[in-house]
């Protein structure tokens, strides 16, 4: 009986992307069973009764999608964070799971950066705004989007810092990049922020009030990684004190409404999530996860296994 591969996907791959994966799992001998835009998460639960493989994108992956599952044996997220996915309940049932890093990380670069240009040039609106070109930009955990968001910042002809315990000094300079020792010194030395910090226990809420008000008269954070790194009591708090202060994200706050209500000149959020939504960047996801479930299949790879 061949092999069967899930893509459940409530926000959908480009059709190309799609294409691209049915086209593997031909290859493979594997069945592609789709299920997009579902509704209700009941709808994943169900689908995946069958299935050896599952590949998502934000969708999430509990524990009772994995104990409904009778043959899963792997789970990829086509994208970086999978803070989604419920990796202990994926271990204690044997079931492997990886992301695909990297792959659509260029999307979510560009997508930060056209939010610096349009809070400098204050949303579009016709009234003078301010330039890129030789402003700081800070960029909070350098990992490969930040990498981009580096690289074209450059390209403007900003000064990038950036702060990231993980990586070295020499690493950052190498790179052209001036590092930075501490979150404060970032955020009050830098006129954007631009956050790329995964969600996980101890990154909740870290940017927070105090943080918040550190930042430079005229200032901008943007937030491409995920909402509840930022402290949403919090930002409301500093939006309030400082109306110099701006916040663009692409994963809108549970607040956002009243954020928008209260200080529209300030905030902007992407009405759903949609930093990796380009062609290119769901083809190199998408590809990227069905290549890594047949490797694992077939010859046990493990190379992107984030639950080890
Ligand atoms: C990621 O972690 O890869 C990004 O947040 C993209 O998420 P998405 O696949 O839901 O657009």
């Amino acid at each position: 009986m061949s092999k069967k591969v899930l893509v459940a996907t409530e926000k959908p791959f480009a059709s190309e992307a799609v294409g691209k994966i049915k086209d593997f799992c031909v290859k493979a001998g594997y069945e592609c069973i789709m299920l997009e835009k579902y509704a209700d998460h009941a709808d994943l639960v169900a689908a995946v009764k069958t299935v050896d493989a599952l590949i998502v994108r934000s969708d999430k992956v509990t524990a009772d999608v994995i104990e409904n599952a009778d043959n899963l044996k792997i789970v990829v997220r086509a994208g970086a964070g999978f803070d989604n996915l419920d990796l202990a309940a994926a271990s204690a049932k044997g079931v492997v799971c990886m992301n695909t890093p990297g792959q659509n990380s260029n999307a979510v670069a560009e997508l930060a950066i056209g939010m610096m240009v349009y809070l400098a040039r204050n949303q579009f609106q016709p009234k003078a705004g301010t330039e890129l070109m030789g402003k700081k930009v800070g960029i909070h955990a350098y990992g490969n989007v930040g990498r981009h968001v580096a690289r074209i910042a450059r390209g403007f002809n900003m000064e990038v810092f950036a702060f990231d315990p993980y990586v070295t000094d020499d690493a950052l300079i190498s790179e052209g990049i001036t590092p930075v020792h501490s979150a404060d010194e970032l955020y009050s030395s830098c006129d954007y922020i631009s956050l790329h910090l995964p969600k996980t226990e101890k990154t909740l809420k870290f940017v927070n009030r105090d943080l918040l008000r550190k930042m430079p008269k005229g200032a901008a954070l943007i937030n491409t990684a995920r909402k509840e790194v930022v402290c949403q009591e919090g930002l409301k708090l500093v939006l309030g004190e400082r109306a110099d202060l701006k916040y663009a994200s692409d994963i809108a706050p549970d607040n956002a409404a009243e954020l928008i209500e209260l200080f529209p000149a300030q905030v902007f959020f992407t009405p759903k999530k949609m930093g990796a939504q380009t062609q290119e960047a769901n083809l190199n996801a998408g590809v990227a996860a069905i290549s890594q479930i047949v490797k694992y299949l077939e010859e046990g790879d493990n190379t992107f296994q984030v639950n080890k």
